[in-house]
């Protein structure tokens, strides 16, 4: 696998750092701080057309690969967890799965606006009593004359708040064994009997607002369904192979901003009459640092090459996640180490970046899941 960009990757990284640089760094704390949701920066995103970056243009999107959206990804995190990840979530959660598995009409009248970020998505499989076992969700859509009527609660929904579409995946059959069958539909924002909660208050990515999405007899057209009724739970499975991809680049970046943060800091701070940067206890920790951050971004590449040459995916993208979300744990964790006092006070960046990376261990499937999923993958057959 050759993972030298090409010019246009260069041209888009070079694009997103520049921007992520002028015009998110230094706004990053106050978004923490205040919680607001950054909707100048979605704008800007939107412009730039990284909210559908591997959507076809003739459906709103910017027509580049998966490694250009990995690289913008980890760009915009380094600046900005919480923009990284209402990126990710409109890019990878829902602008995925609509151009994959819906048909012309959504892909032109819902997808087009939400991949040229005109409009936000998000995806709803996740529920009060129903994370990891995802199967085992509550939510049920029943067939009436039409259309569908779906009734249940999704919580943690990434830009649900904001998000004018949501892909909702709910249970449509139930055999007498007790298997289910999960179907997924389109709901606009304002359709009768969708409502929502107001936001979660989160420990980190604080400006990337998520809550509880209720439906009370919500009904929807047959319209609505995307891909083939009965198969939802593989288009939900299936979306997140590529929707962990965006968590590892979201990793990737909270934890270079982390170590370029404590390299900095620590050629300047002094001990002992000199930089603590030429103290081998330092160097060690910056030395391991940089490794596990530049493994988690070769793991990370791979899945989305992979992805690009459309191959199946599925145990590279838990690998990359699992690892780059624990690294990002690591490298913050000792980022704050380097920074000593300093590191814990709000004074700093790094304590930001401790408490953004810690998610990344667990949406889009626990650090527990991306393992089960490995270890899935290397028993079969
Ligand atoms: N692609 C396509 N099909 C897949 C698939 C994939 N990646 N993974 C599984 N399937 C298929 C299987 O082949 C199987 O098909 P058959 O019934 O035809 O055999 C079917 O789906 C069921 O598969 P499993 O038996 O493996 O399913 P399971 O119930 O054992 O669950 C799991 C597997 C990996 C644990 C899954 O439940 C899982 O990933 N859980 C975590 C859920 C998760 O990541 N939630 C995150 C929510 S999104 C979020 O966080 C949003 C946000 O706001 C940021």
């Amino acid at each position: 696998m050759n993972f030298e960009l090409n010019d246009e990757q260069r041209m888009v990284r070079d694009t997103a750092r520049d921007f992520a640089n002028r015009e998110i760094a230094p706004k990053a704390a106050e978004l923490d701080k205040s919680e607001r949701w950054p909707a100048e920066i979605i704008a800007k995103m939107a412009e730039l057309g990284f909210l559908g970056m591997a959507i076809p243009t003739e459906y709103g999107g910017a027509g580049l690969d998966t490694m250009s959206y990995a690289i913008v990804m980890e760009e915009i995190s380094a600046a900005c967890a919480s923009s990284g990840v209402i990126m990710s979530v409109n890019n990878s959660l829902f602008c995925d799965p609509v151009y994959k598995f819906g048909n012309e009409q959504q892909k032109q009248e819902i997808l087009a606006p939400v991949a040229s970020g005109q409009v936000l998505g998000c995806f709803g499989l996740t529920e009060p009593m129903s994370g990891s076992d995802a199967q085992t969700m509550a939510t049920v859509a029943k067939k009436v004359d039409g259309g569908w009527v779906i009734n249940g609660a999704k919580n943690w929904i990434t830009n649900g708040p904001h998000a004018e579409y949501l892909i909702v995946f709910a249970i449509t059959e139930r055999a007498e064994n007790g298997r289910v069958k999960h179907t997924a539909f389109l709901v606009k924002k304002g359709t009768a009997g969708f409502t929502q909660n107001p936001r979660d208050h989160k420990l980190g990515i604080k400006a990337a607002h998520s809550c509880t999405l209720f439906f009370q007899d919500c009904f929807v057209p047959d319209s609505a369904v995307v891909g083939n009724v009965g198969d939802g739970f593989k288009i939900a499975m299936a979306t997140l192979d590529g929707g962990r991809i965006g968590i590892a680049c979201q990793a990737l970046g909270i934890a270079r901003a982390a170590l370029e943060a404590a390299t900095a800091y620590a050629k300047e701070r002094k001990s002992f009459g000199k930089p603590i940067a030429e103290h081998q206890a330092i160097q060690f920790m910056l030395a391991d640092m940089a490794t596990h951050l530049d493994a988690a971004r070769l793991l990370t590449w791979r899945a989305a090459a992979m992805k690009d040459a459309k191959v199946r995916h599925s145990a590279e993208s838990a690998q990359a996640k699992l690892y780059a979300s624990e690294a990002a744990t690591r490298i913050t964790h000792k980022a704050i180490q380097i920074f000593g006092g300093y590191g814990y006070s709000t004074e700093y960046p790094v304590e930001r970046h401790y408490r953004d990376a810690r998610i990344t261990e667990i949406y889009e499937g626990t650090s527990e899941i991306q393992r089960i999923v490995i270890a899935a993958n290397l028993l079969k057959g």
